[in-house]
């Protein structure tokens, strides 16, 4: 195992995907994790982040020299390699030139971390300070007309640095540099695997579970679902899932979960669909806010679940859907709300369990697709896109209704179908159909509409954090305003949103 030190960059979860792209499994512990928890953990190899600050910041983050002398080799990126400099004598200054950017650099090829990278190579700067003078024992082995110490390393130490940023796809060959560095300093094997952590998992939950009983809230997302399957290949019978149908999914989604997870599924577990759609419309009748709308869902979720729960009795575990992703959220750094996240099969307070399993606590979301295809869950379903918590209650702009739900479930259900048609989908982060809460004049058969008008949105985007605008042709969309304003009453208007995030966000409120 492989241990990625944390500073605070924005690009921690990155590295960590790509260290594990080489077949290395590694974890991410912030820079403030001690000496003693390191030594504990015994990696191969470390790699040190980036971060936002300058070495000479009075709260930068920054770690005791004894790290360096371990003899455990690390590799410090950009920030990281300035406080390896830093800590060890050498000299960060304010770079008169900062680089931004694609930049060529010129490397020392006779470096194991260059191992097959050619003596000149496109790499992504990102700095305003810089090494000016490597410490001693150090030897300058990449460079730029503006940075004289573009990497550095001692490789008796096992020290390497890099002041550009190997792990970002604009760095043309930064895949071969971490590579190098896995396999060439710090003698990793590649053993991580999807299949092998698939059988150890259901080993592992097998032991602990015992004869114990299990509850898990399915909200039929790619998550929830990849859990379920492995507890119930771990434990069969000794699991239940609840699904709570709250009447904000898509189109035939509760019936579609039903067949994969019901008793005509393949699975061996006990699968109970509460059907709630009406209650949920009641509490949200008449309320417009949208925090509120979030809150209101959110709070029912939990008490349908909890509910439910009482009828089955104590149980010993309750499964989350937790992956890797929300465990480590850098914690360098507050941001603003936007929203009140919230997932369904969040924690309910009131369930009477005596431990919490989170099978795919280690997972990125790539990886959690990889083990629901080992485990043979549909691919349709291993595939899905994400689907917020509050459902389509927040894709409905203002108040929320039954009839609402309808109009929005059947222009998305055609969205959705001419988008795969076209063969267009591969690429889409999310696209999905919003019911604005705008009515307007149309004119259909001789006669005045005053409908509303739909929302059509599709983003690229790979972290969710920002998006763009993804340029459907068309040819489709045109097929598609077609087919809803024929096909779905109420609707006399189809817009698209042009908007990327920023400013805007992905759902609409
Ligand atoms: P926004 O709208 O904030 O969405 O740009 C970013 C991503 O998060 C999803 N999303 C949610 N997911 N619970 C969730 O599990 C929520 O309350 C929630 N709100 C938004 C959204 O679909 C997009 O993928």
């Amino acid at each position: 195992k492989f241990l990625v030190l944390d500073f605070g960059g924005q690009y921690n979860q990155l590295i960590a995907r790509r260290v594990r792209e080489c077949s290395v499994y590694c974890e991410i512990k912030p820079y403030t994790a001690s000496l003693e928890e390191i030594k504990k953990y015994n990696p191969k190899g470390i790699i040190f982040t980036g971060g936002p600050n300058s070495v000479y910041g009075e709260d930068s983050a920054t770690y005791e020299k004894a790290i360096f002398e371990l003899g455990i080799p690390i590799l410090g990126i950009c920030y990281g390699s300035q406080l390896m400099a830093h800590v060890l004598g050498g000299k960060v200054e304010t770079a008169p030139v900062s680089e931004y950017g694609r930049t060529e650099v010129e490397l020392d090829n006779s470096s194991k971390l260059f191992d097959g990278v050619g003596d000149k190579t496109v790499c992504w700067m990102s700095h305003t300070d810089y090494i000016a003078e490597a410490p001693e024992g150090f030897k300058i082995t990449a460079t730029t007309p503006v940075c004289p110490v573009a990497a550095m390393e001692n490789a008796d130490k096992k020290l390497y640095a890099t002041q550009f940023h190997p792990e970002v796809m604009h760095t043309e060959q930064g895949k071969e540099m971490i590579y190098n560095f896995l396999y060439k300093v710090c003698g990793c094997k590649g053993d991580w695997n999807m299949d092998s952590f698939v059988d150890d998992m259901i080993k592992s939950i097998r032991e602990k579970v015992g004869d114990g009983k299990v509850l898990c809230a399915l909200s039929g997302g790619v998550d929830s679902s990849v859990a379920a399957v492995m507890l119930a290949k771990a434990v069969g019978k000794q699991l239940t899932c609840v699904f709570v149908d709250h009447g904000l999914l898509r189109k035939n989604e509760g019936d579609e979960v039903e067949a994969v997870f019901g008793p005509e599924g393949p699975y061996d577990l006990n699968f109970i669909r509460v059907n709630v759609q009406d209650r949920f419309y009641e509490k949200l009748a008449g309320v417009e806010e949208p925090e509120q709308k979030r809150k209101i869902i959110g709070e029912e979720f939990i008490r349908v679940f909890e509910e439910e729960a009482k009828k089955i009795g104590t149980v010993d575990f309750l499964v989350q859907g937790t992956i890797y992703p929300d465990v480590v959220e850098s914690g360098v750094g507050k941001s603003a709300t936007i929203k009140s996240h919230h997932n369904v099969g969040g924690l309910p307070d009131y369930v009477d369990f005596k431990e919490i399993i989170e099978p795919l606590r280690d997972l990125f979301k790539d990886e959690v697709r990889q083990a629901g295809r080992e485990l043979g869950i549909p691919e349709y379903l291993v595939m899905r896109q994400p689907f917020p918590g509050p459902g389509l209650g927040i894709r409905i702009i203002g108040e929320v209704t039954a009839e609402k739900v309808k109009i929005v479930q059947d222009a998305d259900a055609i969205y959705r179908e001419e988008i795969a048609k076209a063969g267009v989908d591969k690429g889409l982060g999310q696209y999905f159909a919003a019911l604005t809460n705008m009515r307007s004049v149309g004119v259909m058969g001789d006669g005045r509409t005053y409908d509303y008008a739909i929302a059509l949105r599709a983003v690229n985007t790979s972290d969710f954090m920002t998006a763009d605008a993804a340029q459907i042709p068309w040819e489709v969309l045109g097929k598609v305003t077609t087919r809803i304003v024929n096909e779905v009453e109420h609707v006399n208007r189809v817009m698209y949103d042009c908007t990327g995030k920023p400013p805007a966000t992905i759902e609409f409120e």
